[in-house]
């Protein structure tokens, strides 16, 4: 067998280090080399890759973002792109790839496995857009940061009896609002998923204060508005003063939780080991806390609606 090359792609996500230590000792523990490709695509097209050793990754487990380096590149959505990856690949005697990402960088391997390349995918997105599985890496982390984000700000709209929106990251799916809300986090949310409009937020609101509460946190996943338009039509509407936080890349950072460590590392295994009993095109998920694999063609940032969460959340949120 041929050397393995790794790379890490799209936007980091907290565990991607974690994912790469366990791909490079279980390629080292089957007496595999592996080649670790810097910048992702684009790293690859330019032939960015240097030896991965055991010894390379011994510490990295908590240290948040990719040692690898990461980036979103345009080349390589081109076929000009892919080829000069594939020429790149056999210089380097690399005939399989793992590739930890996004829905994006996931569909990239399944067209570098078209031009010849054995793929594995490992789900590596803050966002928990991915239908397939369960849980991505990062996500977990990412959830634990912007908890405590609101918590701070929760503080200090107790103190002055304000309102806060709070802006989270996603991309188009609501999972980093959905679970903060279902964690304690806030007291009304908009997801892509269950979209209120601002006269609806503005009802919730107001019955909220009417009841006496007048410290609350609306949690608005990004994309979705003009927060600063939302802002001033609360304000106008309700005759209250609102503030707005983007909580943005804070988010992606910071060290990885322990759930994401223990996924990551289960999911790096698991790549390496499905590579080595010959599979390819195939992506790592977990569903129902069991690790699993489906073809690549199945990687979809679909919108699901997680109606069982959102219906624990109408008991919560009222
Ligand atoms: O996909 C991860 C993510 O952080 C999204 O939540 C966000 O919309 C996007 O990446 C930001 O991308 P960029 O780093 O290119 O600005």
């Amino acid at each position: 067998m041929s050397k393995i090359g790794v790379l890490t792609s799209g936007g980091d996500a907290p565990g991607m280090n974690v994912a790469i230590r366990a791909v490079v000792k279980t390629a080292n523990y089957y007496q595999l080399d592996v080649m670790g490709i810097q910048y992702g695509y684009q790293g690859l097209i330019e032939g960015k890759i240097q030896r991965l050793t055991s010894s390379k990754v011994e510490d990295i487990a908590d240290k948040g973002g990719t040692i690898l380096k990461t980036s979103r590149s345009s080349e390589f959505m081109l076929e000009t792109g892919r080829k000069k990856a594939i020429k790149v690949l056999k210089k380097f005697d690399i005939n399989f790839l793992v590739v930890i990402g996004g829905e994006g960088s996931l569909k990239g391997a399944e067209k570098l496995h078209e031009l010849g390349i054995k793929v594995i995918g490992i789900p590596g997105t803050i966002d928990n857009d991915l239908a397939y599985t369960d849980y991505s890496i990062g996500f977990d982390t990412t959830l634990n940061t912007v908890l405590e984000c609101i918590g701070k700000i929760k503080d200090t709209d107790f103190s002055h009896d304000k309102t806060t929106i709070v802006e989270v990251m996603g991309r188009y799916c609501g999972d980093l609002a959905l679970y903060s809300a279902l964690a304690g986090g806030g007291e009304i949310i908009s997801t892509p998923e269950r979209k209120l409009d601002f006269e609806t937020i503005c009802s919730k609101l107001h019955l909220r204060i009417s009841s006496g509460k007048h410290d609350n946190l609306v949690i608005i996943t990004e994309r979705m508005f003009d927060l600063q338009e939302l802002q001033r039509y609360i304000e106008e509407k309700l005759n209250i003063s609102v503030r707005t936080t983007v909580l943005g890349f804070i988010q992606r950072g910071g060290k990885p939780s322990a759930f994401d460590r223990v996924l990551a590392s289960k999911m790096g295994i698991a790549a390496v080991e499905l590579l080595i009993k010959g599979h390819s095109v195939q992506t790592i998920g977990i569903k129902e806390n069991k690790i699993i694999h489906k073809e690549l063609k199945n990687v979809n940032a679909e919108i699901i609606d997680k109606q069982d969460k959102y219906r624990l959340l109408e008991r919560l949120l009222h």
